[in-house]
This record gives C-alpha cells, structure tokens and sequence, in this order.
C-alpha cells in the first residue's frame, strides 16, 4: 500500500486541475485506497447511491475521451473514475442498508424512521430534484477520492466535460444512471497548469446572515 506523500493541508495548498498525463499505470493497492476513500463517504440516509466505473484499458480510455469532447488527458490519465448516481438505487437498497446498519448498531428507532421518511421523500422527486441530490451525494465521494489521490501523490483532474449519452452508451451504464463527474488521476507530463487564484474570502463567506463579515 502506498504511503501518504504529502499531508492533506499541502495536497489542498498544492492540487490543480491537471492538464495532461503520463499514462503510467497505477498501483492496484493505491487504486484501491483512493475508491474506497469515496466508499467511506458520508450519503443521505447511509444509501450510497453513487457508482464508479473505472477505466483504465487504453483502447477504453480512447472511446471516452470521444465521449468528453476529445479532451486529451482523458485518454492520458493512469485511471479514470466515472462518477454516476443510480437514481433507483435508493429503492433497490434501502432494506440492505438497513439491514447492514443493524448489524453494526442501528438502533431501531432509526431503521423505522428511514424505512418510513426514505421513501416518501424520494419517490416524489422529480427529474431534475433527483439529479441534484445525486449531484450531492456522489461529488463528496469524488472529493474524498481526490484528496486521498493527491496525497499519495498523484495529480487528479475533475473533469465535467462530458456528454452524457455518449458515457453511457460508451459504458454500457443501466438507464437509471446520471453520470456526475470524471476523476481523472495519474502523474502530471509537462508543465503545470496556472493558479487561477481565488476570490477573496469576503466575496464567498459572511457571518451569521447574508452580506455581514465574517468576524
Ligand atoms: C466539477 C468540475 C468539473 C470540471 N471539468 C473540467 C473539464 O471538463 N475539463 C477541464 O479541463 N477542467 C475541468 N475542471 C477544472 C477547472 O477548470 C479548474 O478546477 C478551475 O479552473 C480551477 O483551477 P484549479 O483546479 O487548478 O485550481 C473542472 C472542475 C470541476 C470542479
């Protein structure tokens, strides 16, 4: 198992958006601890309705970079994480997450509070309400899958320029599938992309209401 290359604070201080790779191929262990960074992730209700195909075949990597508007370092990268979010994954799991979190202590009155709220909750959500919580879920499993990539010391690239039916016929995905995001990952080739900096802290956070400083 690879060991951690930088801290969190440096790998944050340091991540940019990589803009091309070497295509070296990446360790299986270090593979694995970066997945199941995103495995451990915090989910609405524990329901993980997230999915991740990654692919790392060379001629696979080519079919989805012509799904990503021909973005090269897409077929450049060691491995790709397709992100998506199964919109009925939260109806054909709910009894195992139940049954798994009783397993590890849930109590009771929680397993009846989720089997009673899960459903009416999410099964009146329409198209777009349910793209968006997706959308929530699945991005803090590949923010986690990033951070723990950048500390072992890879570059990732988070990548939204992709068409969505082209990943999913090029993938094979199920229908009830929405695709949220690629992480690419691997070692930077060539220059580093620029610092775009960032705004301002008082352009993005106020204190205790809107347009009030932070103290
Ligand atoms: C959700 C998301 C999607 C992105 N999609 C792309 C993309 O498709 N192609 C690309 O080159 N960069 C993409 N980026 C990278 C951004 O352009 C980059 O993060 C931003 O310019 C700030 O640069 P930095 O990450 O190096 O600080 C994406 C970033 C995020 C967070």
């Amino acid at each position: 198992m690879a060991t951690t290359q930088k801290t969190l604070a440096q790998a944050i201080r340091e991540r940019r958006a990589t803009p091309s790779f070497d295509g070296e191929p990446i360790e299986a262990s270090d593979l694995r601890q970066i997945l199941d960074a995103g495995l451990m992730s915090p989910s609405s209700y524990n329901l993980q309705p997230w999915r991740f195909v990654v692919v790392q075949n060379p001629e696979q990597l080519r079919k989805l970079r012509g799904a990503c508007y021909n973005q090269a370092k897409v077929e450049e990268a060691s491995a790709v994480i397709v992100a998506c979010g199964d919109r009925d994954g939260w109806r054909k799991d709910i009894d195992e997450v139940i049954r798994v979190g009783r397993e590890a202590g849930m109590p009771e009155s929680y397993a009846a509070q989720m089997a009673g709220n899960v459903p009416p909750y999410l099964a009146n959500f329409n198209e777009w309400q349910m793209a968006g919580w997706l959308n929530k879920q699945v991005m803090i499993a590949v923010t986690s899958m990033m951070w723990m990539a950048e500390t072992l010391g890879y570059d990732t690239a988070p990548m939204e320029g992709f068409e969505q039916q082209g990943i999913c016929e090029t993938l094979k995905l199920p229908m009830s599938y929405w695709v949220v995001s690629l992480l690419a990952i691997g070692h930077l080739r060539g220059p580093q992309k620029f610092d775009g900096g960032r705004f301002d802290i008082s352009h993005t956070v106020f204190g205790e209401e809107y347009g009030k400083p932070l103290k």
